[in-house]
């Protein structure tokens, strides 16, 4: 059993990124392995453990010491001070459970009335990318009808609570995780649907939410060294990075738990106002409304995320780039809504 004293002492003094021996990891803890991709098994740097094996493989792998980040560890290292200090704090500490997906913590996170605006953005931020990175891990059909239902929660709330949604606008995090990017365009997509669709009925905003979440739900057929990959993508590899708008789109079939509308969103996030994007080089009007708004939150998120090898443009500079080097890939009246977004 590790004592409390015996983790204080290995951490470093920043609050939430700390440096542990591997043999201190725990279930539930968010790792991030400090060397490069091609030198350990996992799909991802970055990841929640999820099992004992995991852990293995890291020591395995001769890894001594990795760094952990406590804010995004499910097993919060903070609550562990409750064994210690039982008069301060009674709760228990939060034991993940890692054949669940999150959801109730989404729901729990989302209903809370009492918590300050900007706190609950937060929360609901943090759950909704562990909801995404185990429905990616997982993609089956139940885990995909669960993960809709986690979606329909996030989608309920953006649009009766502007105050949080704003909040939650400016937090969108930007690492190298296709979890992490399909949450931003989520919310980003939600966000401009209500813009542009608020007055109307006529659309399925639980519908919408699911396919703008699922997006690139494709990558996870795509090998994980393509898609990690820094810098350019060889022709081969582009070949097979392309191919994801369609294997999403026959995962969602396979699944059956979401509508056409959503699955428009998974198939066409990357064809372009002027015919220059994929699989189908539609143009203008043969790309549906849904599509559109998915292409624009896409590379958005795309230019302003941070990679390993690059670095992410502010939001401002993004959309100035946006306007004026690729204005002719979007339809003009849903870019002008999304650049609404972040003039209030
Ligand atoms: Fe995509
Ligand atoms: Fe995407």
């Amino acid at each position: 059993m590790i004592t409390l004293e015996a983790i204080n002492h290995r951490f470093s003094s920043c609050d939430m990124i700390k440096t542990i021996t591997a043999k201190e990891l725990q279930v539930g803890m968010y790792v991030k392995i400090p060397e490069s991709w091609l030198r350990h098994p996992f799909i991802r740097n970055e990841f929640i453990l999820s099992s004992a094996e995991q852990i293995q493989k890291i020591i395995d792998h001769g890894f001594d010491t990795v760094i952990i980040d406590t804010d995004k560890s499910l097993l919060n290292i903070e609550s562990l001070e409750y064994v210690s200090h039982s008069d301060k704090d009674m709760t228990p500490p939060k034991v993940w459970d890692p054949n669940k997906l999150m959801t109730d913590e989404l729901k729990e996170a989302i209903e809370d009335t009492k918590m300050p605006k900007e706190a609950k953005a937060k929360r609901v931020y943090e759950s909704s990318l562990q909801l995404m990175g185990k429905m990616l891990e997982s993609p089956t059909a139940e885990n995909i009808k669960v993960s809709k239902q986690g979606i329909a929660g996030l989608v309920d709330m953006i649009l009766r609570e502007p105050e949080t949604s704003g909040y939650l606008l400016h937090i969108t995090s930007h690492d190298f995780y296709t979890y992490t990017h399909s949450v931003n365009v989520g919310i980003l997509s939600i966000m401009v649907s209500k813009e542009i669709f608020k007055n109307s009925d006529a659309h399925d905003m639980h519908e919408l939410g699911a396919g703008f979440f699922l997006h690139d739900i494709g990558k996870t057929k795509v090998p994980p060294e393509i898609i990690n990959k820094p810098g350019r993508l060889t022709d081969d590899e582009m070949f097979k990075m392309r191919t994801h708008p369609y294997q999403g789109y026959k995962i969602l079939e396979m699944a059956n738990e979401l509508s056409e509308e959503s699955k428009i969103i998974v198939m066409q996030h990357h064809e372009r106002e002027d015919g220059t994007g994929y699989p189908r080089r539609l143009k203008k009007g043969e790309i549906h409304p849904y599509g559109k708004i998915g292409c624009i939150s896409d590379i958005f998120d795309a230019i302003t995320a941070e990679r390993s090898y690059k670095q992410g443009l502010s939001p401002f500079d993004a959309l100035t780039l946006m306007k004026e080097q690729m204005l002719n890939h979007f339809e003009a009246e849903i870019f002008k809504s999304f650049v609404l977004l972040f003039n209030r």
